[in-house]
């Protein structure tokens, strides 16, 4: 059903060779575009608009987002973009939201495991922008549930109201998200996060960082599963909200200075692939902070599968379950 929209603009071309100088508006579908189930097919093949972990402003409960264990990757045909305030029709976002079991298999949501909006227009759902909402089987062969403001009630069509309000355009949100992290919430939590390394001894990069070769060097991560290559994944690439921390050991004692690496995403620092470095004291004082300009970086650079030392600037970890030496 997506040629609907080639049709569009063919009639379109065709309309103003035989009437020029006659307005046509190209919808000349009184119903819209319908999608159909062979809409979504290969839909992670699109381009990949967000893959975030952290709990974004204006989602509260919905999608799992108040869960810190769960992914959400959102895909778009044809990478859309808005004019005038909309998106055109035709245009489709579908959205997954999985976690990962004890064995670390990707596993969906319950509820909404696969979403999708799509542009259908003429009229549609006049109240929120001509969105049809869709609830599909995880395989995306099928479509579950379809249709405007009654869907869950009018839940999607009011949340996604909202988008506006986090910057968002015409009922989708922001994205790529951005997740910009309070260091005192780190410091708080991290100590409770899943430990994927605690070692001692020379790394091919280390030198005299982190203490060097002596010392004890202890990294936690925010969440455990925090996957760079997840299925249909092209390339490493953590997602946002995932963050590190680094604890370094001598003769048994804590250096007050942590480092903590955190995937902040949005606009933060292309060069970097969206890495904000920090070093930190035990109160809480910013003793560093930065991107890819910084020395931590630098090195970090390193930690790629190219050269074979780890994934998206964070170095393997023998407890890492999705960046293992
Ligand atoms: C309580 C608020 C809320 C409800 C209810 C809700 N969503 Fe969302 N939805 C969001 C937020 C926030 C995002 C984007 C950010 C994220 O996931 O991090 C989003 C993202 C999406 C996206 C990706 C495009 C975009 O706008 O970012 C799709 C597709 C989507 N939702 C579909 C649905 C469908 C279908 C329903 C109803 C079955 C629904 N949503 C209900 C809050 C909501
Ligand atoms: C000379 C190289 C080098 C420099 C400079 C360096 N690091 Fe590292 N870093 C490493 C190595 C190697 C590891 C892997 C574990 C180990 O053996 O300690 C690591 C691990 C980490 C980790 C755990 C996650 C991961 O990527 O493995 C964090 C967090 C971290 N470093 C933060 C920083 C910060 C912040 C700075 C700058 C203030 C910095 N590092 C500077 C070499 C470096």
């Amino acid at each position: 059903m997506r040629h609907s929209l080639i049709k569009g603009s063919l009639w379109l071309a065709l309309g103003s060779l035989v009437f020029v100088g006659c307005e046509d508006d190209g919808d000349d579908d009184p119903a819209g575009f319908i999608a159909d189930a062979s809409s979504f097919d290969g839909y992670r093949s699109w381009t990949q608009v967000d893959y975030t972990i952290d709990a974004s402003n204006g989602l509260g409960g919905a999608h799992m987002g108040n869960q810190a264990d769960f992914h959400r990757r959102i895909f778009a045909y044809g990478n859309p973009s808005a004019q005038n305030g909309e998106y055109p029709e035709g245009t489709i976002l579908v959205k997954e939201t999985f976690n990962h079991d004890a064995s670390g298999s990707m596993q969906y949501a319950d509820q909404g495991g696969l979403l999708a909006m799509v542009k259908r227009g003429a009229g549609f759902n006049p109240g929120a922008g001509d969105w049809e909402w869709f609830m599909l089987s995880n395989d995306a062969s099928e479509i579950m549930v379809r249709g405007g403001a009654e869907v869950m009630d009018g839940a999607c069509n009011s949340c996604h109201s909202a988008a506006t309000t986090y910057d968002g355009l015409d009922h989708v949100f922001k994205h790529p998200s951005e997740s910009v992290v309070e260091l005192s919430g780190i410091l708080a939590d991290y100590s409770s996060w899943a430990v994927v390394d605690e070692v001692t001894g020379d790394h091919d990069f280390l030198n005299a960082a982190h203490g060097g070769a002596d010392a004890t060097r202890k990294v936690f991560k925010n969440t455990l599963h925090a996957d760079p290559n997840p299925a249909g994944s092209s390339g490493d690439m953590w997602p946002t909200g995932t963050v590190f921390v680094k604890e370094v050991w001598q003769d048994g004692v804590l250096n007050d200075a942590r480092t903590a690496m955190v995937k902040r995403g949005g606009s933060f620092d292309p060069a970097g692939d969206g890495w904000e470095y920090f070093m930190f004291s035990g109160d809480g004082t910013v003793l560093a902070q930065g991107g890819s300009e910084t020395s931590c970086a630098g090195c970090h650079s390193h930690a790629n599968s190219s050269e074979g030392y780890g994934r998206d600037w964070v170095f393997h970890h023998a407890s890492d379950p999705m960046n293992q030496p």
